[in-house]
């Protein structure tokens, strides 16, 4: 039996890989996740002086728009991106008092809390999903379906089965964002780190899949190809990890002559051994409460809460509104002969729950 994907993925974080080398990630610089203007009404890719435009309406920096005027295709993938990223977290956090509202994202993102670690995996995460699909979807030039050594995925191709290219995008993506791997600042050190955690967190997700063709499942031929899974699983990981992610200081390499993160001695791991590991998202500070307006966010009075589950906590003790409402919705359906359902129109009353201000 397969578990439920949330316990499957439950271990995620506690796994030690290798300290990969991190870059720092902003898509905009300090700005990352902003929803582009004009979503939604694009002018064709293909239409090189409307590519060109749109990676000027990107608040990207120098190199960066460079490097998206040169590919055909990016501006649109980078939008996808940011789109992705905001849904998946507002998604992930619609029960916690900080619901990831764009307002207050500023003040986040300068500083170093949880939500700030979050933020700044989902958005890399984000980027290296829509990457990969991008190339598979053949919407960029420069890339084209996965072509791991060993896959059979070249004979894949010819089935019209294409991978989705991980390794071009996170090739891209280490580029894209420039490596600050040997930064002093410390803030930088835990922003590549954890931005490091969400490519991290779409690469677990990467799995190969296999078709049989033959006759009647006979599977004469078998072909198969790498494939991401939905973006919501790897939301429901970076949300495990936020869950449990470790708070750091710094601390002076004296081997290396510089600053380190530094994570608390864990059981069963050796003492020596500080460095926070590659899969655990880090913070520096502890967040606020979010429970009232501030410059991290708007605050809790007026979001709508279950009175079982989330009343509680989300409305911080001050209490929550009951209002009813009708909601209309299709009842007593019957089967016409033929071939129509026909359904009445039933009327219930619903209670919503919404915190005091
Ligand atoms: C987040 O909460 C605020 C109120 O605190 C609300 O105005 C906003 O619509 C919520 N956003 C989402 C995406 O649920």
């Amino acid at each position: 039996m397969r578990p439920p994907p949330a316990l499957a993925l439950a271990g995620f974080c506690l796994l030690a890989l290798p300290a990969a080398a991190a870059s720092y990630f902003g898509l905009t610089g300090r700005e990352v996740l902003t929803p582009f203007p004009g979503l939604g009404t694009v002018a064709a890719p293909a239409q090189d002086g409307a590519h060109l435009k749109q990676c000027d309406l990107l608040k990207l920096s120098r190199r960066q728009k460079q490097l998206c005027r040169r590919e055909p295709g990016l501006a649109e993938t980078l939008r996808d991106a940011a789109h992705l990223g905001l849904l998946e977290c507002q998604f992930q956090f619609r029960d916690e008092r900080w619901n990831c509202s764009l307002e207050g994202r500023m003040g986040l993102l300068k500083r170093g809390f949880k939500e700030t670690a979050f933020l700044y995996a989902v958005s890399s995460a984000a980027l290296t999903h829509a990457l990969a699909r991008a190339c598979s979807a053949g919407r960029m030039e420069r890339c084209t379906c996965d072509d791991s050594p060993g896959l059979e995925s070249r004979q894949a191709w010819q089935w019209g089965v294409c991978g989705d290219n991980l390794k071009y995008s996170t090739k891209f993506l280490s580029n894209f964002l420039g490596s600050k791997k040997g930064s002093k600042d410390l803030r930088a050190r835990a922003d590549a780190h954890n931005t490091h955690v969400g490519i991290k967190a779409v690469k677990s997700g990467h799995k190969t899949t296999c078709k049989c063709h033959g006759v009647s499942g006979s599977c004469a031929v078998r072909t198969c190809w790498k494939q991401l899974s939905p973006f919501r699983e790897t939301g429901q990981v970076l949300k495990l990890c936020y869950d449990s992610a470790i708070k750091v200081s710094s601390a002076t390499n004296e081997a290396l002559g510089r600053l380190e993160l530094w994570a608390p001695a864990r059981q069963g791991s050796p003492a020596q051994d500080l460095a926070p590991w590659s899969g655990d998202l880090v913070y520096m500070e502890d967040s606020p409460s979010f429970c009232r307006p501030s410059k991290f966010s708007p605050g809790t009075a007026g979001r709508v809460c279950s009175r079982e589950a989330s009343c509680s906590s989300l409305c911080c003790g001050r209490g929550y509104d009951t209002q009813s409402r009708l909601v209309a919705f299709s009842c007593r359906c019957q089967v016409q002969w033929c071939c129509y359902v026909e359904c009445q129109e039933c009327v219930e009353e619903e209670l919503v729950f919404t915190c005091k201000h």
